[in-house]
């Protein structure tokens, strides 16, 4: 189990790998139909809904010519009363690697102990996302140097979404001259325990209209309302502030030229369509950019 790859949070990975990712995430974009997962089969465990995760690592599994097998909820035995435990050493049985997301935050980790087979965190309830977090780092290497001063916004419900706390601890831990900007209502800021470590600056606020004109990156995320339930905090008092953690296109418009717009996606209010079109917007592309990093996160954890 020592030499296992296994992606399940950012703290692990260590910065030698996350370069040589980067780097093979951009192989295969200009290399898009690269076989690398001959005879592989990776199963996909989804205990919460997905979109863009979940199909993402199947087109790369299937660009890279492996194969797989979804889990599929609604028709497994775990309707006849099987633990999520013997759920997943089932799947263990016929794979090579799992991709598992759960809405509890410690489950994924608690595989390790007892999955021999590589396990990729695709998101462990309001904890991280890691592999996310690769994609968005590769988008933002696309159009900005890692290594110059950046600055950085992170908008929204940042206490409740996994993809801000994996990005914000990947970016860093390999930049060393990042101005974060942490833009948030007072009821959905990040823990104190990010503060506590990061090793860049930081500034937080409440009023993305304050600092549009100054910044090159902007990373939006929704208001995470099914993870709130669990701390009840969701209030439509909270929603009159909500002005302030969105954006329009006249915003945009404010913002450096080569700024980029960043999104995990999917959206609600604070991301409306009319800036889909604005240059800026690059949540397509980062989008699409899951599948190569997801090809080069298959490809390593399998140590092909
Ligand atoms: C996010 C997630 O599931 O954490 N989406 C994604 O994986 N691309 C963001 C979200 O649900 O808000």
């Amino acid at each position: 189990m020592m030499n296992k790859h296994n992606i399940i949070n950012i703290k692990s990975l260590d910065i030698q790998t996350i370069h040589e990712l980067l780097i093979r995430a951009l192989f295969f974009k200009n290399n898009p139909q690269t076989v690398t997962l001959t005879n592989k089969i990776i199963g996909n465990l989804f205990f919460e809904p997905s979109t863009r995760t979940h199909c993402s690592f199947q087109a790369a599994i299937q660009r890279c010519g492996g194969n797989s097998i979804d889990l599929q909820l609604e028709y497994s035995s775990m309707k006849k009363g099987e633990s999520l435990e013997d759920t997943v050493k089932t799947m263990e049985q016929y794979c090579d690697l799992l991709v598992i997301r759960h809405p509890e935050k410690d489950f994924i980790e608690r595989c390790t102990d007892y999955i021999s087979i590589p396990i990729i965190n695709a998101g462990n309830g309001d904890g991280e996302h890691p592999t996310q977090a690769l994609l968005d780092l590769f988008t933002i290497q696309q159009s900005h140097n890692l290594h110059k001063s950046l600055k950085i916004a992170f908008c929204g419900d940042l206490k409740h979404s996994r993809t801000c706390h994996s990005l914000v601890y990947l970016l860093d831990k390999i930049c060393d001259h990042i101005t974060f900007y942490f833009i948030s209502d007072d009821l959905l800021v990040l823990d104190d325990i990010f503060f506590h470590q990061l090793r860049n600056k930081y500034i937080c606020g409440n009023d993305l209209g304050e600092v549009i004109s100054s910044i090159d990156v902007l990373y939006m995320t929704r208001l995470q309302k099914e993870r709130m339930k669990y701390t009840n905090i969701f209030s439509p008092l909270l929603l009159p502030t909500l002005k302030n953690i969105s954006i329009t296109n006249d915003m945009l418009n404010e913002a450096k030229p080569d700024m980029i717009l960043l999104h995990p996606l999917p959206r609600n209010e604070e991301l409306p369509r009319e800036c889909d079109s604005n240059p800026r917007s690059k949540y397509f592309e980062q989008m699409k950019n899951g599948v190569y990093m997801r090809m080069a996160i298959l490809e390593w954890c399998l140590a092909v």
